[in-house]
């Protein structure tokens, strides 16, 4: 137990370059103070003590502002930074040395049942206010940007921004912003539907007016 304490206290200050002391880091992360009490309510929640887990997950929700479901799995040394609003979901699988910031919701869609929310792989960085919303898998070493809201399957080793969530490096590598790259884009469908259907007029109209305003077909001239 001591050494689970001592590397969740060593990945504040790997992640943190404004943390100062032990003492500090122990009394005043938020992040950490969730991490532990989530650990009594999980401790509870396998034992079917699913009351007690729950009534110490909201003390640790009103205490911290973070909400950590007493389901969820948790690996080692996550850090949670600043912490306020983060919301993790019953049946989220979060691996070893992820990172969370503020706002972060792990959640459902609401259209699944069972395995709902997502698995986080190890080393994932995940930014303020990103929403991950349904169970699928945020590969390792990938990173979610500031805001994000992702709905699909995430490769390893994938920065992904923007709603609804897209790739836009891989490997280290930028991806062309017009590739869609596994995540849909609707945005960029309807334009090109509307293009096409631009296109299709533009020709009928050039055809009329070679035509001289006449056409075979049965359409009126203008
Ligand atoms: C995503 C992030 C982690 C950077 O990852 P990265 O792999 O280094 O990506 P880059 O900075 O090279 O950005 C890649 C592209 O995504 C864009 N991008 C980065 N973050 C973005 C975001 N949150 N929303 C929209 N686009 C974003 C960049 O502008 C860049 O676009 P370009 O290719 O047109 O220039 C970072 O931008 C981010 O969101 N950090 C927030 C961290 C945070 O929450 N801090 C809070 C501390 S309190």
């Amino acid at each position: 137990m001591f050494e689970t304490i001592r590397s969740d206290v060593r990945a504040v200050f790997d992640n943190d370059p404004a943390a100062r002391s032990v003492f500090e880091v122990i009394f005043t992360y938020s992040g950490l103070h969730a991490l532990w009490s989530h650990r009594i309510a999980h401790w509870f929640f396998k034992r079917k003590l699913l009351t007690i887990a729950r009534i110490i997950s909201q003390i640790n929700r009103f205490l911290t502002g973070i909400e950590i479901h007493p389901g969820a799995t948790i690996g080692k040394r996550l850090f949670i930074d600043h912490g306020m609003g983060v919301v993790i979901g019953e049946t989220c699988e979060i691996g070893n040395d992820v990172v969370l910031y503020q706002g972060v919701t792990l959640g459902g869609t609401g259209k699944e049942k069972g395995k709902r929310h997502p698995t986080i792989g190890n080393n994932v960085v995940i930014s303020s206010g990103a929403k991950i919303l349904g169970s699928f898998k945020v590969g390792d070493h990938s990173r979610v940007g500031a805001n994000a809201v992702v709905l699909q399957e995430v490769p390893e080793h994938s920065t992904v921004v923007g709603i609804p969530g897209r790739i836009v490096k891989q490997n280290g590598v930028r991806i062309n912003k017009l590739d869609h790259c596994n995540l849909p884009d609707p945005v960029y469908d309807i334009c090109l539907k509307l293009q096409s259907e631009i296109d299709t007029l533009k020709n009928e109209l050039e055809a009329v007016k070679k035509s001289g305003g006449k056409k075979d077909d049965g359409v009126k001239s203008f």
